[in-house]
């Protein structure tokens, strides 16, 4: 835990103008600093900085506060995390004191869930980049889809050889702990791997740390599903991560839109040709969480679909979970058969970018329109409806 005197210094040394100045366009009132609020969405400036009183409060939406409730609640941080961020921006060393017996056994046990992925992690990227195996099997499926090193070592992918307790036994030589690799999934109940001759894409959480992963099989074999991801654990909740956000988040908040697209190939592809605003929600329906976490960088999202998934219900369903949570959705549809990775390759980044612009629509109005065709011409249907 962070000690009270550590936490003083903090509060002491975070001036809020500081703070929100890298994230909104401020500029002098009197005494004050205005700017749009990053909370809601205005055209005039009602959001007001106080460097005097150290504090933020938006006219419009009413949301205020100060440094640290600003960063926790602008970029989804936790109290300790923004704490631990304002101490690393001003320079202030950290000082600990011990956690009560019970929180400390387990904040020490996520924190062994992390270092473990995250050696998981390396281990899968050296398989790739180092070993024969790795290097004619994994690195040239990747290059023949055309990533690039540069995306390979942004996305942090990884190679699982064909040796099925590979990582299992390389980690507990490195003393790691069975019980907490069966907990993250990596090793089963025979202490075998779960992935093995597969190419590996870590899930990372919102400050980029690894959570899970995903295994994406080599050959096209109807028996073993094409991917396979690590179960849920204490630090993996299917429904609260959207893949590719801890790099994503940056251009969300600069285009001011969120691109969602269901693969994983989907997010590298687009972001190597630099569109860096999009997620994945790796082919579920989308969630309320994952909605809020997007919420925070962006009201706006378009939705990139091809065009036979667009028409099935639980596309819709997810849709209108983002509208109940008042944001704007515009709808994309790809040509038939296409997915975002396969048409931006076809066509081109200009295109593509073209193609969106052209083609986003309300999603409301497409929904609308969808309806009536499912009506056809049935008058008590089409009825209903009105
Ligand atoms: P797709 O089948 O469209 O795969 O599934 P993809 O992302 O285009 O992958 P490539 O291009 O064939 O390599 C879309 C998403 O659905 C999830 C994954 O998140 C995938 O990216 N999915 C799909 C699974 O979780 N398991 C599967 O077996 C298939
Ligand atoms: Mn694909």
């Amino acid at each position: 835990m962070i000690s009270q005197q550590t936490i003083d210094a903090i509060f002491q040394a975070a001036h809020v103008e500081d703070i929100i100045e890298e994230f909104v366009h401020l500029t002098k009132r009197g005494v004050n600093l205005k700017g749009l609020c990053p909370f809601h969405d205005e055209k005039t400036p009602s959001f007001t900085v106080s460097p005097a009183r150290n504090i933020y409060k938006c006219f419009g939406c009413g949301k205020g506060g100060n440094a640290v409730t600003f960063l926790m609640e602008h970029e989804g941080l936790s109290y300790p995390e923004t704490l631990r961020y304002l101490a690393n921006k001003y320079n202030i060393p950290i000082e600990e004191t011990a956690l009560p017996e019970e929180y400390e056994f387990e904040k020490q046990e996520r924190d062994s869930l992390y270092l473990i992925n995250a050696f998981a992690r390396d281990f899968y990227g050296k398989q790739l980049f180092e070993t024969d195996l790795g290097k004619s099997i994994g690195l040239s499926y990747f290059k023949e889809r055309g990533l690039l090193r540069k995306t390979l070592d942004s996305f942090e992918l990884g190679f699982a050889s064909t040796n099925r307790d590979e990582l299992t036994k390389t980690a507990i030589q490195a003393g790691y702990n069975i019980d907490l690799l069966r907990k993250l999934g990596l090793t089963n109940d025979h202490d075998r791997d779960f992935f093995f001759n597969r190419v590996m894409f870590p899930i990372h959480n919102l400050s980029g740390k690894v959570v899970a992963f995903a295994g994406r099989h080599l050959i096209n074999d109807k028996k073993s599903p094409k991917y396979i991801n690590s179960k849920e654990s204490d630090i993996y909740h299917k429904s609260k991560v959207l893949y590719g956000l801890h790099l994503a988040k940056q251009a969300i908040r600069k285009e001011d839109y969120c691109l969602l697209v269901e693969g994983y190939t989907d997010v590298l592809s687009l972001h190597q040709s630099g569109i860096e605003n999009v997620v994945a929600s790796s082919g579920t329906a989308l969630t309320v969480e994952q909605i809020k976490l997007i919420k925070r960088y962006t009201r706006q999202i378009k939705i990139l679909y091809d065009g036979a998934a667009a028409g099935t219900k639980a596309a819709l369903r997810g849709i209108d979970l983002v509208l109940e949570q008042d944001m704007n959705v515009e709808l994309v549809l790809l040509p038939a058969s296409e997915d975002p990775d396969s048409y931006i390759k076809k066509v081109g980044v200009t295109s593509f970018r073209d193609y969106l612009d052209q083609e986003a629509k309300d999603f409301i109005l497409f929904k609308t329109n969808l309806i009536l065709k499912e009506a056809g011409n049935d008058p008590v249907k089409k009825s209903c409806f009105n």
